[in-house]
């Protein structure tokens, strides 16, 4: 098949995408599709309708790539792409509108508020709405936003106008969440509209306090163990709980969800991820290994999943 691959883009995970996007690029390669592989944003549409392409691969993460504008954009030319529609990725990358759909349906995570930024005189004026509702440890981020960029975990109340203000910075709307401490885990979510399947559930044990940016991305920045080791009820709730959300946002093809593992034990959602990373060092890949599928088999099973 003729493939493009659009990676890298505009969003705070660029870096991140370029990762993604070589791999992908990569794998098809070896599966011997004509690939062509584009840095995108809308100034290479032109380029893009030109190639007549009978797919397109979105190796893109964060705005403009996993939020649907881009999958509108296609759907609109007839263009079949990889993964996610546009509701459904829209739905995903907004997390306060996600967890109030998670909550509803009995999936649980932890209490959050958002906040519009443009509502309130200034930064003070949130953040005594935030004291008012919250006790430290809490959690401040961008309600869009991917990989933990811009996201601060408050320790001291007198980091919380910073916080803020960094999450601010980044977005119009901004989520503040009960700390929820625990084990990192995620879930793969992997097939067809009502047919998909969990892979093994991952526990991520990051070297720093927190699975942030750089544990995520340097080679050797966290330890991926597949499969967890939890419960095998834990897992099978963890597992059920991923494709129901996957299926609540109406995802389809393949997602990534994250969850923390209470001193409970419940597991509490943080996110669906519509296109999870595809990096060397990345979590999806790691579990399909698991059951035999290598990263080449893997994307391939994506692209197959999209053309059926
Ligand atoms: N947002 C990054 C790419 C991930 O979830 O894998
Ligand atoms: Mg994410």
């Amino acid at each position: 098949m003729k493939i493009a691959v659009l990676y890298g883009g505009v969003s705070g995970e660029r870096e991140v995408s370029l990762s993604t996007g070589k791999g992908i690029i990569k794998a098809l390669k070896n599966k011997g599709h004509e690939v062509i592989g584009i840095d995108f944003d809308p100034s290479k549409l032109k380029e893009l309708l030109q190639l007549d392409v009978d797919l397109v691969f979105i190796g893109l993460h964060g705005r403009f790539g996993e939020d649907g504008k881009i999958q509108g954009l296609l759907d609109m030319l007839n263009i079949p792409y990889v993964g996610s529609g546009v509701l459904s990725s829209a739905l995903a990358m907004d997390k306060a509108k996600s967890k109030q759909i998670f909550a509803a349906e009995g999936i649980k995570t932890a209490r959050s508020q958002s906040y519009v930024i443009n509502q309130f005189e200034n930064t003070e004026e949130i953040a005594r709405s935030v004291r008012e509702q919250f006790n430290v440890p809490f959690v401040v981020k961008p309600n869009q936003e991917g990989s933990t960029l811009g996201l601060t975990i408050v320790k001291e109340e007198e980091h919380i106008d910073k916080a803020i203000e960094v999450a601010a910075a980044s977005d119009t709307v901004i989520l503040v969440e009960d700390y929820v401490g625990g084990r990192e885990v995620t879930v793969p979510v992997i097939g067809k509209q009502g047919s998909e399947q969990a892979l093994p559930v991952i526990e991520i044990i990051p070297k720093n306090d927190y699975y942030d940016f750089d544990s995520k991305y340097k080679p050797g920045g966290s330890e991926h163990i597949v499969p967890a080791q939890v419960s095998d009820d834990l897992t099978k709730q963890l597992q059920e709980d991923a494709v129901k959300a996957h299926q609540l946002l109406g995802c389809d093809v393949y997602s990534r969800v994250d969850f923390i593992i209470d001193a409970h034990n419940n597991a509490i959602i943080l996110e669906v991820n519509t296109l999870p990373g595809m990096t060397p060092t990345s979590l999806f890949p790691d579990s399909a290994q698991v059951v035999g599928l290598n990263y080449d088999d893997l994307v391939e099973r994506f692209v197959e999943l999209s053309i059926q």
